[in-house]
């Protein structure tokens, strides 16, 4: 594989008298894609021990060993001659095994298996202090073993699909012309204008130093400040006297030298004095941010929409892709505080554009799970969702549906077999069980759903003729409600302008996002797709919390 001709040419590269060899590791993948064609073959792998049992009366073991290159292990066969066997059998044990590669025995499940040469490196596990027994964990106590659960097959299929699904993303979006756009994360503008960003401050942590400063050494009082004055005028005059009485260079020099240590360290004091512990406030009792970090109030970005704007409207397609931040206090499976947003912005795009870019990117990465994930998608048909293979095959090769927001609320208004919690009428915000139930039950496919009541919808999206709704779109799949959120933004300076302020936002904020409409402002439109959602989508995963490495929740953000 081109791979392990990679690996090998890197050692080759690497070759220095002065240091340990380089380690031309075979990735089990390679291995086990090959199968008994690579019988005969002599490789070095690296694994973490899934299961090891000692045999023929404790002559040799099998060890099921895994590095993550594929949810299948490598089973290796190693000799009580060639290594002490005990430390090398417990689950979670690293190894790093040199060894043939040989067709196991007929009958066997395996195609190929290992027989250890020589063992080169080994991370020995207690099995009693080892956190992840054999017995499976569920879910959810994973969760408390962050930092160990990348090593279940669970985790580490999860971790392949969101990969792969990152690339191709960044392909989908290359082959269609647009350009990956770093937006910041620290950002004074809020996107959604619905107050739910993190604050950035270095105010806490600062009034904590000084509280401790003042504790160890109190602020000087104005009398200790007096006397270092005071100090100041007795050296000045010792100066002054050396100079009249022609004193040699060098007394007077050393005297100036004096002069100006007891100047300094009136400046200090003075500056000490000014240290106050708390948060400074204002004279109208505000807190004044002109003494924070940027001078200014900052946050974690809830969207990089506004500000990937500025390049849509200057080199016309393009995406960004980062971590977004939100402190809603929510506790569903579909929501964290922390998660990643694929945001592509086109110019001269209407609403119609829009969703035809969405429906393509969806439908793509479907596909590219189709050919590049199979055997992680068929672990996950196997432990936890049958349709999870179906349900890409489903939505890469059908359109989607699409019908405007009256009419969806038309159809669930007259649903008569359930029960909603939340009662449906025009202008409401479409909750996750109506979302679902359009796209499951329904459709049962995705269903765009477009030109929302402006009143729920945030102050950056076009406004309809009929005044009352804006071109939003939401895509909705099976399993998840709302994948992506989008729309024409509004490009008409006077009516971007009535949006901010109706929503009861400063307009200071946003002058330069006006300027995009004052300065060659052009028909443009985007959306968002949560990538964590699309993970939920296409694994069948039930929480949000187990499809993202490391989740941040209310009340949670471990390591
Ligand atoms: O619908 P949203 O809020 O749209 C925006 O932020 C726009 N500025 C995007 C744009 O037009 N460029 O969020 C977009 C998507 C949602 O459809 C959902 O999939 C996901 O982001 N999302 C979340 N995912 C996980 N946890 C949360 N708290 C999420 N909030 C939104
Ligand atoms: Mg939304």
């Amino acid at each position: 594989m081109a791979e392990d001709a990679a690996a090998a040419a890197m050692a080759a590269a690497s070759l220095s008298d002065d240091l340990e060899p380089a380690t031309a590791r075979t990735r089990i993948r390679s291995i086990l894609v090959d199968g008994a064609a690579r019988a005969g073959e002599r490789v070095v792998v690296g694994g973490w021990v899934k299961t090891g049992r000692e045999q023929g009366k404790g002559s040799f073991a099998f060890l099921e060993l895994n590095d993550g290159s594929c949810v299948a292990n490598l089973q290796v066969l190693v000799d009580a001659a060639v290594h002490p066997l005990a430390p090398l059998t417990a689950t979670g044990t690293s190894v790093l095994v040199e060894g043939e590669l040989k067709k196991p025995p007929e009958g066997t499940k395996q195609r190929v298996e290992l027989r250890v040469v020589r063992v080169l490196e080994v991370g020995e596990v207690d099995p009693a202090a080892y956190p992840l027994p054999k017995t499976k964990l569920t879910l959810e106590n994973l969760r408390d073993v962050v930092h160990l659960r990348s090593r279940t097959n669970t985790i580490g299929a999860v971790a392949r699909i969101r990969h792969q699904l990152a690339c191709a993303t960044h392909r989908f979006f290359d082959e269609n012309g647009f350009l990956y756009v770093h937006t910041p994360i620290i950002t004074t503008s809020d996107c959604e204008g619905a107050g739910e960003m993190f604050q950035v401050t270095t105010l806490f942590s600062h009034a904590e130093k000084v509280e401790k400063e003042l504790k160890e050494s109190p602020a000087p009082s104005e009398s200790d400040i007096q006397a270092a004055r005071f100090v100041v005028e007795e050296k000045g005059n010792v100066v002054k006297k050396l100079k009249t009485e022609k004193a040699s260079k060098q007394e007077v020099t050393a005297a100036v030298a004096e002069l100006n240590k007891a100047k300094e360290n009136v400046s200090k004091l003075e500056e000490r004095s000014k240290l106050k512990p708390g948060i400074p406030y204002r004279d109208d009792g505000t807190v004044a941010y002109e003494n924070d970090f940027f001078k200014r109030q900052a946050f974690l970005t809830v969207s990089g929409q506004l500000q990937v704007e500025t390049y849509a409207c200057a080199l016309s397609s393009v995406y960004t892709f980062g971590p977004t931040f939100r402190a809603e206090n929510s506790h569903t499976s579909r929501h964290l505080a922390e998660f990643w947003m694929v945001e592509p912005e086109l110019a001269f795009a209407n609403l119609q554009d829009d969703m035809n870019c969405a429906e393509r990117y969806v439908q793509y990465l479907c596909k590219w799970l189709l050919e590049h994930c199979r055997e992680d998608m068929e672990f996950m048909v196997k432990n936890y969702d049958k349709t999870a293979i179906e349900r890409l095959e489903l939505v890469s090769s059908t359109p989607f549906q699409r019908i405007s927001y009256t009419k969806a609320v038309e159809l669930l208004k007259n649903v008569t077999d359930k029960k909603f919690e939340n009662k449906v009428e025009w202008g409401i915000d479409l909750a996750s069980e109506h979302e679902r139930y359009l796209t499951e039950v329904i459709f049962k496919k995705p269903v765009i759903v477009y030109n929302y009541p402006k009143e729920i919808k945030a102050f950056y999206m076009r406004l309809n003729d009929d005044q009352k709704t804006v071109a939003a779109m939401d895509v909705l799949v099976p399993k998840v409600g709302e994948l992506v959120g989008g729309s024409q933004r509004e490009e008409r300076l006077d009516l971007l302008k009535t949006r901010i302020l109706d929503a009861g936002l400063p307009l200071e904020p946003y002058e330069w996002y006006l300027d995009l409409r004052r300065f060659g402002s052009v028909k443009h439109s985007g959306f968002g797709l949560g990538f964590e959602r699309m993970i939920l989508f296409a694994t069948g995963l039930e929480n949000i919390r187990d499809v993202i490495p490391f989740p941040r929740y209310p009340g949670r953000a471990d390591l």
